[in-house]
């Protein structure tokens, strides 16, 4: 108990200034999500629960494109906790491997565990929440919100992801309404659709107000 206490502060502090929708609700959320999907699914609870809490511990997103500093950094919290070094293994397993890398790259789990975490991340990307997290990225970024001149990127690696910088706009197709079908869990999937259906009427409705007048 005091391992799970000690990781919630832990990430608390780290993200409590972000604005980037990567802030503590974002971690509160994927990890409640988590532990909802798990009563049907199962799974370990305590791999699930740390794993979502450690996931966005540092992104690549925000330094550098470097994708080792989460494991890294989620590696040496859980020693210096005195963690297992089995479950430490399987934590840093999921945070490595739970990312989405491109609309053509592959990302399975390999565990049960990342596969439910993975949703959970996820169902946060999708839905009213999704949208709001998108364009505080885009915002937090710098980026335009939309360009009707510059068309969305299907990525086919994660190199080329990682390099991307197009409107905001733009990442509903480059990854958002793809989520759907790569959601892992039964439990899951049920949640994403009603999400993904919200995605697409928003986006009509951004259409149509872009459109009027012009
Ligand atoms: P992942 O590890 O799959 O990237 P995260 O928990 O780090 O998932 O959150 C990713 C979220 O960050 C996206 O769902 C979106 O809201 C926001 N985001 C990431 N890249 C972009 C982008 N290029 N444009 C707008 N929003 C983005
Ligand atoms: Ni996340």
């Amino acid at each position: 108990m005091t391992l799970i206490k000690n990781t919630e502060k832990h990430i608390k502090e780290i993200l409590s200034k972000d604005a980037s929708g990567h802030d503590w609700w974002h971690i509160f959320r994927v990890r409640n999500m988590a532990l909802l999907i798990q009563k049907t699914e199962g799974g370990d609870k305590k791999i699930i629960e740390l794993a979502a809490l450690l996931h966005d511990i540092a992104d690549w997103k925000f330094h550098d494109g470097d994708e080792n500093i989460g494991p890294d950094k989620a590696t040496s919290f859980l020693k210096q906790e005195e963690c297992d070094k089995q479950i430490i293994a399987s934590v840093v397993e999921i945070i490595k491997e739970i990312s989405f890398k491109g609309a053509k790259v592959c990302t399975p789990m390999s565990s049960l565990e990342g596969q439910i975490v993975q949703d959970a991340d996820r169902l946060d990307a999708i839905g009213a929440i999704g949208i709001a997290r998108t364009f505080a990225f885009g915002g937090n970024k710098g980026r335009e919100m939309y360009n009707p001149n510059i068309k969305a990127e299907m990525h086919d690696s994660f190199a080329a992801y990682k390099k991307n910088n197009g409107p905001t706009i733009n990442h509903f197709y480059e990854k958002l309404l793809l989520l759907k079908d790569r959601i892992n869990t039964p439990t899951g999937r049920k949640i994403a659709e009603k999400r993904h259906q919200y995605m697409e009427d928003y986006l009509q409705e951004f259409y149509s107000e872009w459109e009027m007048g012009l």
